[in-house]
C-alpha cells in the first residue's frame, strides 16, 4: 500500500488538488489549520463535490510520510511549523506555493528534509470561505532537480490528471516568476483584468515595467528564453483575457498577497547585483499601500 499525501492548506489549490488526488484514486487526507472537522464546496463546470478537511492536530505524531503544502508563499513556514510534530523525519514535503525568496526562512524548519516545488497552471478561486470554484486542473509540473522521476512520484503523483515529472523545475519556477512580476502587481494595483493589460493606459504600463524588468531577470539567469518576456506576457493576457489575477483576488477579498515573494524579492535580487527598479518598487509600494488599507 502506498502512503497517503496530505494537503496541508484547505483552500482554492488545496481542495482542488484533493477533488484530483481522489479522482485518480491516490490516497489523500486534505488538511487545515482549525480544530474541527470543516467542509468545503468545490464547483467544477457543472459539477458540485463536498470534501472534508481535517484538523491537523488530529494526526498522530510523524504520521505524515508525504506533506503537500498548498499554502500561500508567505504562509508557509507557519503551516511547516505547524505540520512539524506530525512530520516523519524523512517526510518527502511538496509545495505547489508561488514565487522565490521562502527558502532561506524554511531551511531551518525542514532539517535534513528537501522542499520540493511544483509548478502548476491550474486556476482555482475562492468565494467566500469554504466555496472554492475550478476553472481548471491545468499541468502540475513537479520536480527535485534530478531527471528520473522520485519513487514517491511514481507510486502516486504521476496517476494525477495533468502531474508531470519535471528535469528543469528550476527554469519553471523563474519563468512563471518572471510572468507573475509583470501582470500580478500591475493588475492588483490598477484593478483590472489581464486582458486589460492589453490595451490603453495598462499596456502602457505593462510595457514600462517589462522594460525595467526584463534586463534584470536575464541579469540574474531568471529569463534564458528566446522570446522577449514582452511577447510572452501579452500572450499570457490574451490566454486569460478575462482573468482576474490571483493577486486582483487577493486584494478584492482582503487577504494578504503573494508580493513579497515576486516584486519584493526581485528588488532585493536585484539591488544585491547594482540594480536599481523604480517602477518594481513603485508597484511593490502600491500594493502594499492596498494591503493595508483592506486591514
Ligand atoms: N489557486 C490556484 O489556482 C493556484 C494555481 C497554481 C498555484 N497556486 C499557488 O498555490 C498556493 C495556494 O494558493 P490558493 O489560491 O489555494 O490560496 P488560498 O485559497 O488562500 O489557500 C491557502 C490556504 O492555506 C491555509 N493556511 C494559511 N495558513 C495556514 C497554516 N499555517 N497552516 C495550514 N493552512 C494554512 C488558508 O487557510 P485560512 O484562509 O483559513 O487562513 C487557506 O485555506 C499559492 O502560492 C498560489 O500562488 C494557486
Amino acid at each position: 500500500m502506498t502512503d497517503t499525501w496530505y494537503i496541508l492548506g484547505a483552500g482554492a489549490m488545496g481542495t482542488l488538488t484533493a477533488h484530483e488526488f481522489s479522482r485518480a484514486h491516490v490516497q489523500s487526507c486534505l488538511l487545515h489549520h482549525g480544530s474541527q472537522t470543516e467542509l468545503r464546496f468545490l464547483q467544477c463546470a457543472d459539477d458540485e463535490h463536498t470534501l472534508s478537511a481535517q484538523p491537523l492536530t488530529n494526526l498522530d505524531q510523524a504520521e505524515i510520510k508525504r506533506l503537500l503544502v498548498t499554502t500561500k508563499a508567505g504562509q508557509l513556514a507557519a503551516a511547516l511549523r505547524g505540520a512539524d510534530t506530525y512530520l516523519h523525519p524523512d517526510a518527502v514535503i511538496v509545495t505547489t506555493a508561488n514565487g522565490l525568496g521562502m527558502e532561506a526562512a524554511l531551511a531551518p524548519l525542514l532539517g535534513s528534509r528537501r522542499l520540493v516545488r511544483a509548478v502548476s497552471t491550474a486556476a482555482a478561486f475562492r468565494q467566500g470561505g469554504h466555496q472554492v470554484t475550478a476553472v481548471t486542473a491545468g499541468e502540475t509540473a513537479v520536480g527535485d532537480g534530478q531527471d528520473r522521476p522520485a519513487p514517491w512520484f511514481l507510486d502516486g503523483l504521476q496517476h494525477v490528471r495533468g502531474w508531470r515529472w519535471s528535469p528543469d523545475i528550476g527554469d519553471r519556477i523563474h519563468r512563471k516568476f518572471a510572468i507573475n512580476c509583470a501582470i500580478n502587481g500591475l493588475t492588483a494595483s490598477l484593478g483590472c483584468r489581464n486582458g486589460e493589460l492589453l490595451n490603453g493606459p495598462g499596456a502602457e504600463s505593462l510595457a514600462q515595467l517589462v522594460a525595467e524588468t526584463e534586463p534584470v531577470l536575464r541579469a540574474l539567469g531568471l529569463w534564458k528564453d528566446h522570446l522577449s518576456l514582452q511577447a510572452e506576457v501579452e500572450r499570457v493576457c490574451r490566454l486569460t483575457a478575462d482573468n482576474q489575477s490571483s493577486m486582483l483576488q487577493d486584494i478584492l477579498a482582503q487577504r494578504p498577497t503573494e508580493m513579497d515573494y515576486l516584486n519584493g524579492e526581485l528588488l532585493r535580487r536585484g539591488r544585491a547585483t547594482g540594480f536599481e527598479l523604480a517602477r518594481n518598487q513603485q508597484l511593490v509600494r502600491a500594493v502594499r499601500a492596498l494591503e493595508l488599507k483592506a486591514q
